[in-house]
């Protein structure tokens, strides 16, 4: 049974391509992070642009270009990889998501420990 500490959403409230904002507490401060759903895989990211270190969106939930097959900063249109976060297009092309590791089980997309 999955960890009730480390529940951050179902998989089924992502639909499959997109992503999803939440917002968890870490040492005391509230921090935005999202994950990006892909078939029965999630990936998880801090919600913070390399470029200026803003948000990635403006919109909840919308992270991911029109094809679906990159997550997109909408400030300057910066692509990352979805797998693992690398820049390969935009003005920070070559940098890289912060990481913000998660898992599934049962169902329940978790904070990894
Ligand atoms: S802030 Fe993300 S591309 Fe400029």
């Amino acid at each position: 049974m999955a960890d009730d500490t480390r529940k951050l959403c179902r998989l089924d409230d992502i639909p499959d391509g997109e992503g999803k904002s939440l917002e968890i507490e870490q040492d005391g401060e509230v921090v935005d992070v999202f994950v990006v759903r892909q078939g029965d895989a999630v990936h998880g990211y801090h919600n913070i642009c390399p470029h200026l270190g803003t948000p990635l969106t403006w919109v909840d939930d919308e992270f991911m270009t029109f094809d679906r097959k990159y997550i997109l900063c909408a400030m300057h249109g910066a692509e990352f990889r979805i797998g693992d976060g690398h820049c390969t297009a935009g003005p920070c092309q070559g940098d890289n998501l912060d990481p913000f590791p998660v898992e599934l089980d049962d169902g329940w997309v978790l904070q990894k420990p």
